[in-house]
């Protein structure tokens, strides 16, 4: 056990803790890892030595994948003394996919997302395996309000050479649900407000889709902020440019909240070009134009936020907007 250079205090025995450099066990309090894993299988993405993908074994996980683009040695001594069935795969974030690992009720990606190069692709590759939720740890912004992300050319704190972007906390939750969350819930932030934990929840239409840049939109309709009474026309052309030819399957609307939290107001299928549309984005696709007409009388008078999901085969795109329902005195 001396040998092995640890990052992880794994308890292997009653008593005997590997001696890591990580208060992994202290960590556990702030993650929200569900009590009771059982029968559903975790995916660990950056395990290191494997102390998390163990506590999932511990809280009865189906099946447990524990990714890192190396083995430590430390990982597979605990492996073995714990008699674990943690199966490791050496693979990066950015090559997760459902071809090769399956899907996953649940995924873990603990300190690893400040050290991508591009971490939107590393969580786009999670939300593509991730059928319930993913639970996002890592550094963010002490005390930054604003929904930023700081870029790191050389060192992070004088030392860190591995730390190329640090979000603050709202920009992470972002982040999350840009890459195919529909929602991100702020779980805790600890360390003085230097780390913090998302998770990204996921609905039944969107499991297993990573959202895209390529899905492109206009709205001629309403203008964000717009005032209606009675009645809501939401006017539109969206395409995917990944497949201009085929254009959009569906269109979903939720009412103040996303799929999963909002209410369903309605699903249609785009049909036509639209016209006075140029291909401004890419080309116009036969099926890019779409027109909602929304009865919106008994809706409560107030501020309104309307959740568009846009879905092709292979991807998903979300879009807020946001109307003021007046009332019309007869
Ligand atoms: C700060 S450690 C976090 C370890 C562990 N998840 C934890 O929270 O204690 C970062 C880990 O992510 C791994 N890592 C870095 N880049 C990665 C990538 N592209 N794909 C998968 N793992 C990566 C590193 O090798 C390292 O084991």
């Amino acid at each position: 056990m001396e040998q092995v250079p640890w990052w992880h205090r794994i308890e292997l025995a009653p008593g005997l803790i590997t001696p890591g450099l990580d208060d992994s066990r202290g960590k556990v309090q702030y993650l929200g890892i569900p009590e009771n894993l059982s029968g559903k299988r975790v995916l660990d993405v950056g395990c290191w030595d494997g102390f998390f993908s163990f506590e999932a074994e511990k809280r009865g996980a189906r099946e447990v994948i524990a990714i890192d683009i190396w083995e430590s040695p430390g990982f597979r001594l605990a492996r073995k003394v714990l008699n674990s069935k943690v199966h490791f795969e050496r693979m990066s974030m950015y090559e997760v996919n459902s071809e090769r690992l399956g899907l996953f009720e649940v995924v873990f990606c603990f300190g690893v997302y400040y050290h991508l190069k591009n971490p939107l692709t590393g969580l786009e590759r999670i939300a593509s395996v991730a059928k319930e939720s993913a639970l996002i740890e890592g550094e963010i912004l002490a005390e930054e309000t604003r929904t930023v992300v700081e870029f790191i050319e050389f060192l992070y704190g004088d030392d860190d050479p591995t730390t190329w972007w640090v979000p603050s906390l709202s920009a992470l939750q972002a982040m999350v649900r840009a890459s195919g969350f529909p929602s991100a819930e702020i779980v805790s932030t600890y360390q003085g407000g230097h780390r913090g934990v998302v998770r990204g929840l996921k609905t039944p239409l969107t499991k297993a889709l990573a959202a895209s840049e390529n899905i492109v939109f206009a709205l001629a309709s309403p203008r964000n902020g717009e005032t209606v009474c009675d009645r809501l026309t939401i006017e539109g052309w969206v395409i995917d440019r990944s497949d201009p030819v085929r254009g959009i399957d569906l269109i979903e609307v939720y009412l103040d909240g996303p799929e999963g939290e909002g209410e369903f107001v309605g699903r249609i299928s785009p049909e036509g070009e639209f016209p006075g549309l140029t291909s401004q984005w890419g080309f116009l696709a036969p099926n890019s134009r779409f027109t909602i007409e929304i009865d919106v009388s008994q809706w409560a008078v107030g501020q309104h936020a309307i959740f568009l999901s846009f879905y092709s085969p292979t991807h998903w795109r979300q879009h807020r907007l946001h109307v003021i329902r007046k009332h019309i005195h007869s």
